[in-house]
C-alpha cells in the first residue's frame, strides 16, 4: 500500500510499536497481530503510520472554484429540497472539513436555500478524536482571516483555539480506509470528494483501487479535488479533466462509459 520511498518511515514507526507493546521481535509483534481478537493494536499500529499534515485554509483556490464552479454546475441536476452531498477524505484532523463548512457559510450566497452535508472521513482513530475535540494550535489556523478567525473560533489563552459547537455539529465524522471496498460500499451519492494529499503516499495499486471507490461514490458529474502535486490522469481515465481559472479538478462523467 506505501510508496517505496517510504520504507524508512513505516520501519521506524514499526519498531516503535514493537517495542511500546513488549515485543522482542517483528515476527511475535507481528503473530500478536494476527492473533489480538479485538483489533486494537491493529488500530495503533494504523495510527502511528499516518502522517496528519494539514491546515485550515490549505490550497483554497479548490474552494473558491467549489463555490463559483462546481456547486453551479451541481445545481443544474438538482430540485430544490435536494441535499448536496460533499465528502473530506482524508479530514486528518478536521481542518479540512471544517474549512469546507467556513467556506460556504462565507462565501457561497445560496447556503440559506440547500441542505448541505458534510461528511468527513479518516483510517486514523486518533485523528478523527482530535477533529470532533476541535481544539487547534496557532499553526494550524495561521491562514485563516482574522475576521474569520474570531467568528468560528474561541481562544483558549495558551495559544490554542476551540472551533464553535455549531461547525462540530455540522460535519459527521466516521472511520473509513478509502481503499476497502467494503468499508466505502456505504458511502454514495456525493457531489464533491476533496481526496488531497493521500494518493501521493500510497503505491501504484492502492491509488487505483482508491480512485474506484471515490468514482463509485459520486453522482455523475460529481467533481474530485486532488492535492497540487497529485494527478488523477496519472492513475486513472475513468474521470474527465475540468480545467477551470482557479483549479484543475476531476470529474464523473454524466452518462457511465462516456
Ligand atoms: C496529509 S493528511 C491530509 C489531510 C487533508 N486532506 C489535507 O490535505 O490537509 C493524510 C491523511 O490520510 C489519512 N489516511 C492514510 N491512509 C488512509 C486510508 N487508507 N484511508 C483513509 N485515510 C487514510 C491519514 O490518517 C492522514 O490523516
Amino acid at each position: 500500500m506505501f510508496d517505496e520511498s517510504k520504507r524508512y518511515f513505516v520501519d521506524r514507526r514499526l519498531v516503535e510499536r514493537i517495542k511500546a507493546t513488549g515485543h522482542s521481535n517483528f515476527k511475535s509483534y507481528f503473530i500478536f497481530l494476527r492473533l489480538e481478537a479485538t483489533g486494537k493494536e491493529l488500530q495503533n499500529l494504523i495510527n502511528a503510520l499516518t502522517v496528519n499534515e494539514t491546515y485550515f485554509f490549505r490550497e483554497d483556490y479548490q474552494f473558491r472554484c467549489m463555490v463559483s464552479r462546481m456547486l453551479p454546475e451541481i445545481f443544474l441536476r438538482k430540485k430544490k429540497g435536494d441535499i448536496i452531498k460533499i465528502w473530506s477524505i482524508p479530514s486528518s484532523t478536521g481542518e479540512e472539513p471544517y474549512s469546507i463548512a467556513i467556506y460556504l457559510l462565507e462565501y457561497w450566497d445560496e447556503i440559506d436555500e440547500w441542505d448541505v452535508e458534510i461528511v468527513a472521513s479518516d483510517i486514523d482513530t486518533n485523528a478523527l478524536e482530535a477533529a470532533k475535540r476541535g481544539i487547534y494550535s496557532e499553526r494550524s489556523v495561521k491562514f485563516l482571516p482574522p475576521h474569520i478567525l474570531k467568528k468560528y473560533f474561541k481562544p483558549l489563552g495558551n495559544g490554542y483555539y476551540r472551533i464553535s459547537d455549531d461547525l462540530v455539529s455540522a460535519v459527521n465524522f466516521t472511520r473509513v480506509n478509502i481503499v476497502d471496498r467494503l468499508e466505502t460500499k456505504k458511502y454514495r451519492g456525493f457531489d464533491i470528494v476533496f481526496c488531497r494529499n493521500l494518493l501521493i503516499y500510497f503505491d501504484d495499486t492502492s491509488r487505483k483501487i482508491a480512485a474506484e471507490n471515490i468514482y463509485d461514490s459520486l453522482n455523475p458529474g460529481g467533481f474530485v479535488c486532488l492535492g497540487h502535486s497529485e494527478s488523477m490522469s496519472r492513475i486513472s481515465s475513468i474521470f474527465k479533466v475540468r480545467k477551470f481559472p482557479e483549479a484543475i479538478v476531476y470529474q464523473k462523467p454524466l452518462e457511465e462509459n462516456v
